[in-house]
């Protein structure tokens, strides 16, 4: 009897896991939207002293992106039927996230970065929504967004398409594909007339105020002085992992150290190896 039961567990366990014991969907989708992803940075509530409520979790972010052409905040991505995206099919779901057009048509504010998920692998864009699909709806209405003008994201160079399975085999295109749906770049690059200005890819100044006081994005590219080119591995890999710059000194939010700690040993050495490329700027 007991026998029999265990035989049951085991099957339905290699049956959810696959086959041959690899990540299922969901797990994939897990690993990606609360790591490198960093989606709940501006969709999960937040407690004193800006700690996630991972209770409600990616129900809706605490911060109002007040900008010229918008008033928007992150919304409620859990599959709430009434406040959340429950009544999304998944194709509705992959054309927001892609392609940054709610089901009802209206375009979603750029700093909703869908212009850096067109780049996503078939596999891990079924992922993503595979696992929002999975998670507890939480009831949370977030105000609605304010639109005065209409702006459109634009993808950085090499990344207006989907990437296939076989672009994550070598590490410096693995590590460009995880830098670019970690949009690493959209902070990290600076503006010029209300756009990245992608011929400086990496060199940082972008001011991020919040309850932090304010943190400048700094220069990733390989420079030498002024970016990451005399850095170690170890170094980068604390600094986007823990917070710590090389001087020792702690950095502050936006960025999401806390969830790229979830990183796998591979992608973070990937993400390293793609850095070490970026022209160097100054
Ligand atoms: C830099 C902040 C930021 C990040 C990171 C981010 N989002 Fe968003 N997202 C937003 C904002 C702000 C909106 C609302 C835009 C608007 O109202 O026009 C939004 C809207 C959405 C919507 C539309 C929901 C609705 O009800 O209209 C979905 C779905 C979504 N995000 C999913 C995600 C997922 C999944 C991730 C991670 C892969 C993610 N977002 C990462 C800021 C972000
Ligand atoms: C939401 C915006 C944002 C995103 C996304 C982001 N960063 Fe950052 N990053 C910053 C800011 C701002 C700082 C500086 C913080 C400070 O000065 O305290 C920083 C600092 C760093 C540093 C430390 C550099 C130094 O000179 O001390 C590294 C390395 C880095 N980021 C790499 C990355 C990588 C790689 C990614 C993508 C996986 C990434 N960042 C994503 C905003 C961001």
């Amino acid at each position: 009897m007991h026998f029999r039961l265990m035989v049951a567990v085991l099957a339905a366990l290699v049956w959810l896991r696959g086959p041959t014991g690899a990540e299922t969907l969901v797990e994939r989708g897990d690993y990606l939207v609360n790591g490198i992803l960093t989606c709940g940075n501006c969709h999960t509530p937040r407690g004193p002293g800006g700690v996630f409520d991972n209770a409600k979790r990616l129900s809706g972010g605490p911060q109002v992106f007040d900008e010229p052409a918008f008033t928007v905040r992150g919304s409620n991505i859990t599959p709430h039927k009434e406040t959340g995206i429950g009544s999304w099919s998944a194709a509705e779901l992959k054309r927001a996230l892609q392609d940054g057009v709610r089901p009802n048509g209206v375009p979603l504010a750029p700093i909703m970065p869908s212009a850096y998920y067109k780049v996503f692998t078939p596999r891990d864009m079924d992922a993503v929504v595979a696992y929002l699909r999975s998670i507890p709806p939480v009831a949370n209405a977030v105000p609605a967004p304010v639109y005065k003008t209409t702006v459109t994201g634009v993808s950085p160079p090499g990344a207006d398409k989907p990437m296939g399975e076989a672009d994550l085999v070598e590490p410096v295109r693995r590590g460009f594909y995880l830098a670019t749906i970690g949009h690493c770049m959209e902070c990290h690059t600076p503006m010029s007339g209300g756009r990245h200005d992608f011929s400086r890819l990496g060199a940082g100044g972008q001011i991020f105020p919040g309850p932090w006081g304010t943190s400048t994005a700094r220069n990733i590219t390989s420079h030498p002085d002024k970016g990451l080119g005399s850095w170690s591995d170890e170094d980068i890999k604390k600094a986007i992992t823990q917070g710590i710059a090389r001087d020792g000194s702690r950095l502050k939010p936006p960025m999401g150290y806390g969830l790229y700690a979830r990183l796998k040993p591979d992608d973070l050495s990937a993400i390293v190896a793609y850095l070490r490329t970026v022209p160097a700027k100054e």
